[in-house]
């Protein structure tokens, strides 16, 4: 195995384009309609040798240290896997997605590490392979081996590429608050459960290579969160206030987002919904060649 140079790796953010909730299964996790998509937003990873033979991770987010680092037990499953002794490595995380937001940061962390791992240590494992292993460390890991825009089916362990949605300019907004995953679906009636429908309807479209039905973007845990968290009905409030013609909440939230075609409108909307006391950011879809291009794709730097 050839050696390696220190490398920088972009752990990209998700919203769920779609996000229907079919049915509790037996495992207690319910199966999912949905269409992850990554965007700009990100955490920074680096990635440098390790001569002493040690996992490490030290992170600028006092909260994920320990057991509850993604990044690090994606390391640790990883050279679980290796045939032969891996070298240490010592990991760096500088967070900006927000943690418990809906945007699947730590998910995004954990594959980073999986896919610039398999490289640096030569594994060669393929991405199917890759994302199994995710699916142990968290049902939105898998999605982020390849990212882009794709359909996840299970409870997200199933990941089907699709064409890349057009580019679209997001305002992201969160109150500060954070939501439990598990207590959102948890609180879920069966009455709330959705349908695959808008799903069905956005792959269609984008199969077709049209542009996205944005009255088809839909999320079954929208209803229900914003009913339980005040805070998420103002923050939606203050983006619609300050013009976002249609506001969607990603995964379990609370993070909202509004699409927009035109950087100028997305531009205006952040700028009338400041002052809100809401985290705010504009940011953008990323592609799935985006995604790949981002990898360190062989070992020798
Ligand atoms: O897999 P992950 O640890 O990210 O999921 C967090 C929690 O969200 C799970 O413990 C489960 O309660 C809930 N969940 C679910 N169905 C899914 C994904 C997550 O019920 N498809």
């Amino acid at each position: 195995m050839a050696p390696w140079v220190p490398v920088f790796v972009p752990a990209y953010a998700k919203i769920n384009l779609t996000l229907g909730v079919l049915q509790r299964r037996a495992d207690g996790y319910h199966d999912l309609a949905s269409i992850l998509q990554t965007i700009s937003l990100h955490d920074t990873l680096r990635l440098a040798p390790s001569p002493a033979g040690a996992l490490t991770c030290e992170t600028d987010a006092p909260e994920l240290q320990g057991a509850n680092n993604l990044a690090l037990r994606a390391a640790e499953l990883l050279r679980g896997e290796a045939a032969e002794p891996r070298p240490g490595v010592a990991i760096e995380l500088r967070k900006e997605t927000p943690a418990q937001g809906g945007l699947g940061g730590g998910s995004s962390d954990a594959a980073s590490v999986l896919v610039a791992l398999n490289a640096l240590w030569g594994l060669s494992l393929a991405a199917p392979r890759l994302e199994e292993l995710g699916a142990r460390l968290g049902s939105d890991v898998p999605f982020f081996v390849r990212g882009g825009t794709a359909r996840i089916v299970g409870r997200g362990e199933g990941v089907v590429p699709l064409p890349d949605a057009e580019p679209l300019w997001l305002v992201l907004a969160k109150p500060l608050i954070g939501v439990s995953t598990a207590a959102v679906f948890r609180a879920l009636a069966p009455a709330e459960y959705g349908s695959d429908d808008d799903t069905r309807a956005l792959v269609a479209a984008l199969d077709a290579g049209l542009p996205v039905p944005f009255e088809r973007l839909s999320n079954s845990l929208e209803a229900p969160v914003l009913r339980t968290y005040p805070a998420v009905a103002a923050a939606r409030d203050a983006l619609l206030r300050a013009g976002a013609p249609l506001v969607r909440m990603s995964g379990s939230g609370p993070t909202l987002y509004a699409p927009f075609r035109r950087l100028a409108d997305a531009a205006e909307v952040l700028g009338r919904a400041q002052g809100a006391g809401l985290w705010l950011r504009l940011c953008r879809t990323v592609s799935r060649m985006e995604v790949a291009d981002s990898h360190p794709h062989t070992a020798g730097g």
